[in-house]
């Protein structure tokens, strides 16, 4: 079978006449620390093998040509008419912007792209188009941006075009993912580290949904909004910088009859996240999975009920996979409305696991699920070309 680059490869070299550098930008997953990224919070993220690939050669005639084969769309714009469009294109556009707003001089270049990521699956396709086009003009125009400024310049750049205020999870696990590793990131001071990802006998196992629900971007926001304004009220009240900061939740519920009962549940939500996958941190290097699991259940219970992310397809895929005694803990995973559930299953029980909950799935809602079973990788990097 010829891998997906090689098709990239190959659809370059049949467009234009230079020839390509090859990169590859992967999906993340994220075992727990939900929407908290721009809340402070701690997040464990890691890359996975599913990405975007792409092949990108400087043209020097000051114009950018981008070809999607996942849209089967062409995209023609000079560098001095770069503006906000739709789609896939803002966020190409966009980051080529955040290029031009740091004063680098983009002398035009060819692109073509195509990814594995199932669209709205959650496993952050965007970030992956962003990581992949900003690494490789990284190079091309000899920026000298390291991982995490080009992570951030991600960010930037889908605040930007597309209007997403996302946090930085999902760029920061885009550059600084590693193969076996999960991250743990305080998103606060952008420290990090690794931890291997040994789960004795366990395995991750993504159950796509494949609903994908509409005004994602909006809800998101809103759901950013809400927490800046409960945030605001109590920075008022008590002496403190961030949501982290909140230790107990009885400081919170002093508050409570001054904030609306949305704002005031996101707020609940983010105090008990951020405690949460502090917890799960320290369970995970002691081997005790059993415990982290609970805690992947709390976050899904956190995430439908307050802070009103999920959707009856996602907590019904949840709820099977608690009656199930092979599975230690199943969530939402990612912005939500829609997308996968992430599930930690007992390597021999897979097969059952994930036929028993396609079977249901589909009685219950007629769609036919996809499961992964997850691989990590390493972040955006150039693969070898092959002639
Ligand atoms: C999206 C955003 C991330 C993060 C998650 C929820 O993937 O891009 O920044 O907020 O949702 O945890």
């Amino acid at each position: 079978m010829i891998s997906l680059a090689a098709t990239v490869l190959q659809r370059f070299r049949e467009s234009f006449t230079s020839e390509p550098t090859l990169y590859f930008s992967p999906g993340r997953i994220n075992l727990i620390g939900e929407h908290v990224d721009y809340n402070d919070g701690f997040v464990m993220p890691a890359a996975i093998d599913k990405g975007i690939y792409y092949a990108v050669a400087a043209n020097n005639n000051k114009e950018l040509h981008f070809y999607s084969m996942d849209f089967d769309e062409w995209l023609t714009v000079a560098v001095a008419d770069i503006k906000k469009m739709n789609n896939w294109k803002n966020y190409v556009l966009s980051v080529v912007n955040e290029f031009l707003l740091l004063g680098h001089d983009v002398k035009g270049f060819d692109c073509v792209f195509a990814g594995d990521i199932p669209r709205g699956s959650g496993m952050s396709s965007s970030a992956a188009v962003e990581g992949g086009l900003a690494f490789a003009l990284n190079e091309m125009l000899d920026a000298g941006l390291n991982r995490v400024q080009l992570a951030l310049l991600c960010q930037r750049a889908e605040h930007n075009f597309p209007h997403v205020n996302c946090g930085i999870m999902d760029q920061f696990a885009n550059m600084m993912g590693r193969q076996d590793e999960v991250l743990l990131l305080d998103c606060k001071t952008m420290e990090h580290q690794y931890f291997p990802l040994q789960l004795q006998g366990y395995k991750i196992v993504l159950i796509n949904s494949k609903v994908h629900h509409t005004l994602v971007s909006g809800e998101y926001n809103i759901r950013r909004q809400r927490c800046e304004e409960g945030l605001a009220i109590l920075k008022n009240q008590l002496n403190i910088q961030s949501f982290r900061d909140i230790t107990r939740v009885e400081d919170l519920m002093q508050y409570k009859s001054g904030m609306t009962e949305k704002v005031f549940n996101c707020c609940l939500y983010v105090i008990e996240e951020i405690a949460r996958t502090k917890k799960a941190a320290a369970f995970l290097p002691q081997d005790n999975l059993i415990e982290f699991g609970k805690l992947m259940y709390a976050t899904h219970e956190g995430l439908s009920k307050l802070y009103e992310v999920s959707c009856t397809e996602l907590d019904f895929l949840v709820e099977l996979a608690k009656k199930d005694s092979h599975v230690i803990g199943a969530r939402m995973m990612g912005g939500g409305f829609g997308g996968c559930t992430i599930n930690i299953v007992k390597e021999e029980a897979i097969p059952r696991f994930i036929e028993t909950i396609s079977k249901e799935y589909l009685q219950q809602f007629d769609i036919v699920a996809e499961a992964y079973v997850v691989a990590t990788a390493d972040g955006t990097r150039k693969l070898p070309v092959t002639p």
